[in-house]
């Protein structure tokens, strides 16, 4: 907006500028013991019109800086004085000749009277101008002195006076002037009278007469204020007018920029809009609280509860749903989060939860994913455990492929390797086509991919699916082999069902995967109530061999996650039985007992050693 209004400014100062010198009625004269030109009189070239009262009070000055003035139709004489009360002008005429120019003379055109020297009107009379060859006394009275010579004479003559026509028998009549005044011979002054504008009384009292502005029919006004000081008002009133005009083009100038801005506005939020849509592709978005109090509608609809915070759907936008997770504040400077925006906001895959946000708002942290509308694969277990309906043995096996292509891309497939430790079935969503997607990420970890082995200060992760040298590194080295132990302890949950340890009698007491184990190697068909037969047998069977060489005691014996998916996307027929998952001393240990019972909590911190 500042260069506009200095502009502004400028131009107001200028336009004052201009109104004081070029609007003004000062009254002026054309040399300082000249008569004062001003109203009903104006110069015709210093003063704008409204000065004058009429055209034929124009005045102006010639070369010598006299007044003058013209008299119709174009007789220029010069103003010797002008009376503004008794409303009088004395003219003479420099050659000191009137009649010299009475033929170019229409009085009655004029506004002003003709006076005599004791102010009288003249009669204007028409005259007859006469060339005699030889001086006539008769005429003496009649002759023009300034005009004759020694030759012959020149006389105006009234028409209709009593002259005898003898007495202009040498005479030629050379023209007639229609009515003029009597101008006596030798005359050294005019003197002229004006009625209109009235302004005697105005004049007498002190006051200046001016015609009313604006006023079309000569109407006049007559101020108290002297001269000078009405020429202040009026050049205040133009001053004035300017100003106004300006400040009416600074407000149109400043809803025009209003305008624009706000077009512009709209523009860029249009462009905002559109550039977040592309951003949101690659980057995830920065929430403002407000926004995800929008988007969940007040927080309304619940989606889950876990450790960290609860869970609300939300509306991105149109038809765009999406998970908000409030992280628990409580949690003080939040590593999850950090972890969570900087681990999985930079990576996308068909097979991990998309992060589209996050807020960072005050003591708000929340983030937000795509909302998947079949809930999480633990749910899909549980529900199967209990109304019995079936859960395709090919579906699983598809759900189990693509939970390891995802964990494959975490492990191998960033710029940087990215440890999950948390792989278990309540972290494994499902999209409308059960299409598994790996989830929270709070414990992840980013490691660069040549290191071998990772150091934790504690142990993350959830009993049941955490590998063994994660809870104590006598058991080995953490590393992305720990995700694959998770992994395989999922893919037996998924083959088993939780049924299977939680009601069926033959496993009640007995560690599942120990349990199917012992089957295998005893050349055993997979378990009859699991209701599978022919291929879904061989299928079932295939899942159960890569969750046992998963869920290897020694790290260094499990496969890396791109095997497993080699190994679960082959035929499966050829699957070789691993060795015993199991430390040789023996069965069910402390920590594999636990499994089942302790799902949910998560591990205490056990300081490295
Ligand atoms: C007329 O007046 C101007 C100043 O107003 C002066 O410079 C000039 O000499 C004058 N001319 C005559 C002929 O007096
Ligand atoms: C003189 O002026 C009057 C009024 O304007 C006009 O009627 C008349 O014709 C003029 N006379 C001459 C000779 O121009
Ligand atoms: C008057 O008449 C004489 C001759 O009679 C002539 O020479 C002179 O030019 C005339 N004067 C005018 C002003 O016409």
């Amino acid at each position: 907006m500042a260069p506009e209004f200095n502009v502004l400014v400028f131009l107001s100062y200028f336009l004052l500028l201009l109104s004081v010198v070029a609007n003004d009625c000062m009254p002026t004269s054309c040399r300082d013991d000249g008569p004062i030109i001003r109203f009903p009189f104006r110069h015709k070239y210093r003063q704008p019109q409204h000065c004058g009262y009429d055209p034929g009070f124009d005045l102006y000055c010639n070369q010598r800086n006299e007044t003058v003035i013209v008299l119709p139709v174009s007789v220029e004489f010069i103003v010797k004085e002008i009376d503004y009360v008794s409303q009088r002008v004395v003219l003479f005429d420099r050659r000191g000749c009137f009649h010299e120019n009475l033929q170019f003379l229409n009085a009655s055109a004029s506004t002003f009277q003709f006076l005599t020297e004791i102010y009288y009107p003249y009669y204007l009379l028409d005259l007859n101008i006469f060339n005699c060859s030889t001086p006539n006394e008769n005429l003496r009275f009649y002759s023009v002195q300034c005009l004759s010579k020694s030759s012959y004479g020149i006389y105006v003559i009234p028409s209709g006076s009593m002259i005898v026509s003898l007495e202009l028998v040498s005479c030629t009549k050379l023209y007639k002037v229609c009515s003029a005044p009597r101008i006596s011979d030798g005359q050294t002054y005019l003197y002229l009278r004006w009625f209109e504008p009235a302004c005697e009384r105005c004049e007498s009292q002190g006051k200046r007469c001016s015609l009313k502005h604006d006023a079309r029919d000569h109407q006049l006004l007559c101020d108290n204020e002297p001269m000078k000081s009405k020429g202040v008002l009026r050049r205040l009133l133009v001053a004035g007018e300017v100003l106004g005009s300006l400040l009416c083009v600074a407000v149109l100038v400043l809803l025009y920029r209003l305008y624009v801005s706000i077009r512009e506005d709209k523009e860029n939020k249009l462009k905002v809009e559109m550039f977040l849509k592309d951003y949101r592709a690659l980057k995830p978005t920065r929430f403002t609280f407000a926004d995800l109090r929008r988007m969940t509608n007040e927080f309304s609809e619940r989606l889950g509860e876990g450790g960290y915070g609860i869970v609300y759907k939300g509306k991105l936008s149109g038809e765009i749903y999406v998970a908000v997770k409030v992280l628990n504040n409580s949690l003080g400077i939040g590593e999850e989060f950090i972890n969570e925006v900087g681990t999985i906001g930079r990576i996308h895959h068909v097979n991990v939860v998309r992060l589209v946000g996050y807020c960072a708002d005050g003591l708000s942290r929340a983030l937000v994913y795509e909302f998947l509308p079949n809930d999480s694969l633990e749910k899909l277990i549980l529900v199967e455990g209990a109304d019995g309906s079936s859960f395709s043995v090919e579906k699983m096996h598809d759900i189990a492929l693509g939970i390891a292509r995802g964990i494959e891309y975490l492990h191998e497939g960033c710029d940087q390797q990215i440890l999950h430790f948390d792989i278990k079935p309540n972290n494994i969503l499902l999209d409308r086509n059960f299409n598994p997607k790996i989830c929270d990420f709070g414990l992840a970890k980013l490691c660069s991919k040549e290191q071998s082995a990772v150091s934790m200060t504690a142990a993350r992760g959830t009993m049941g699916y955490i590998a063994p040298e994660v809870v104590s590194r006598t058991f080995g080295r953490v590393s992305y082999k720990s995700d694959v132990y998770s992994f395989g302890m999922l893919l037996l949950e998924m083959v088993g069902g939780r049924k299977n340890m939680d009601h069926s009698a033959t496993t009640s007491q007995v560690y599942f995967p120990q349990w199917i184990y012992n089957r295998l190697i005893r050349g055993e068909d997979m378990p009859e109530h699991m209701e599978v037969e022919g291929d879904e047998c061989k299928i079932a069977r295939q899942l159960t061999v890569v969750g046992l060489w998963c869920i290897q005691w020694c790290p260094a014996d499990r496969p890396s996650m791109k095997t497993v998916v080699q190994m679960l996307e082959g035929d499966g027929g050829c699957l070789a039985v691993p060795p015993s998952p199991f430390p040789a001393t023996s069965a069910p240990n402390s920590l594999v007992r636990t499994h089942g019972r302790h799902h949910h909590t998560d591990l205490d911190i056990i300081p490295e050693v």
